[in-house]
């Protein structure tokens, strides 16, 4: 009856033998717990049973010994479930560096994957073994939830912003992918494929596709929608110049500082009025409804293939004209 009914799923990334020993661990404490305690019941029941109809049990005033003990052996334990599972969140939290990104966008009932190369799929997702990727998840209408797990990773989809999760995966395969969180009529159906593929397999695969990448699909949207007269190279439009933006400090209007990662930028696409850059004027209209969620991902790895080679880590500063880097700071 129990053959083919997998008790847990089998173990395909660099996470899923940590989150298993957890969980072991976890089951292991819960079980010892409810068999000494069902033994203990047990036990003292018939120990302490009546004898005589007239017995009077012994009064007892406490036992600060007892109560010491019972109140650190349980602490303890929580503290080491505590720093294991944080431990574990942190690793799953961090995404290396060098991880090669894709993005991801849920939608009533699929799974839309793009990669920086400009491969494009859906409810499938190709990636290399041993080689950390990196998802940035979001959705165009309500809340899924990306579930793989072979991999032990579960992250929500959530319109109008961006979650990041990774993984590394460790053996060659195909494994399943769930949307995780009730999302309409055909929620049960919204299921797909991760395919772990050799890097060199990878390789030919990637280059198989044929469209522009996806740096170069956001330029073109750029292009169309007109947002190169204002966010122009030479710093001399009406809008902040988005060269080497990516991932640096930015000064606000509010005076307050924020990274320009990928949440900024797209909430600067969508509602430009939210974080206005000091020294420029809010007049950039809203883009809202005008880019597609893969869109606003397109223009969002095209901000980031803007590189500056200059002034690197330098904030974005409130000069609008001229803000020309520092002769010294100028790299060969
Ligand atoms: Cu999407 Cu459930």
């Amino acid at each position: 009856m129990w053959s083919g009914f997998p008790l847990f799923p089998e173990q395909a990334s660099t996470m899923a033998g940590r989150v298993d020993a957890l969980y072991i661990a976890l089951l292991c404490v819960t079980a010892f717990f409810s068999v000494l305690i069902a033994c203990l019941v047990v036990g003292f029941a018939i120990r302490y049973r009546r004898r005589s109809p007239d017995e009077i049990g012994t009064p007892i005033h406490g036992n600060l010994t007892l109560e010491v003990v019972w109140t650190l052996v349980p602490l303890a334990i929580v503290f080491v479930v505590f720093l294991w599972g944080a431990e574990i969140f942190f690793s799953m939290a961090r995404v290396p560096p060098q991880a090669m990104e894709v993005y991801v966008v849920g939608k009533r009932w699929m799974w839309k994957a793009q990669h920086m190369s400009g491969q494009r799929e859906i409810n499938e997702l190709h990636v290399p073994v041993g080689i950390p990727v990196k998802l940035t998840l979001t959705s165009e209408d309500v809340i899924h939830s990306f579930y793989v797990p072979a991999f032990r990773i579960k992250k929500d989809a959530v319109p109008g912003r961006y979650a990041t999760l990774w993984f590394q995966a460790t053996r060659p395969g195909r494994y399943h992918l769930f949307c995780a969180e009730y999302c309409g009529t055909k929620h049960s159906g919204m299921i797909g494929w991760v395919e772990v593929m050799e890097p060199a397999a990878f390789q030919s695969w990637l280059t198989g596709g044929g469209s522009g990448s996806l740096a170069a699909e956001g330029q073109k949207i750029f292009q169309s929608l007109g947002c190169v007269s204002c966010h122009r190279a030479d710093a001399q439009g009406r809008g902040p110049r988005l060269e080497g933006l990516f991932g640096r400090p930015v000064i606000l209007a509010s005076g307050e500082q924020v990274v320009a990662d990928a949440d900024y930028i797209r909430e600067s696409i969508v509602t430009p009025a939210a974080k206005v850059v000091s020294g420029y004027q809010p007049v950039m209209p809203t883009y809202q409804g005008l880019v597609s969620e893969e869109g606003l991902m397109q223009l969002i790895a095209y901000i980031q293939s803007l590189e500056e080679p200059a002034a690197r880590g330098v904030p974005i500063a409130a000069a609008p004209a001229g803000a020309a880097a520092p002769a010294g700071a100028r790299q060969p």
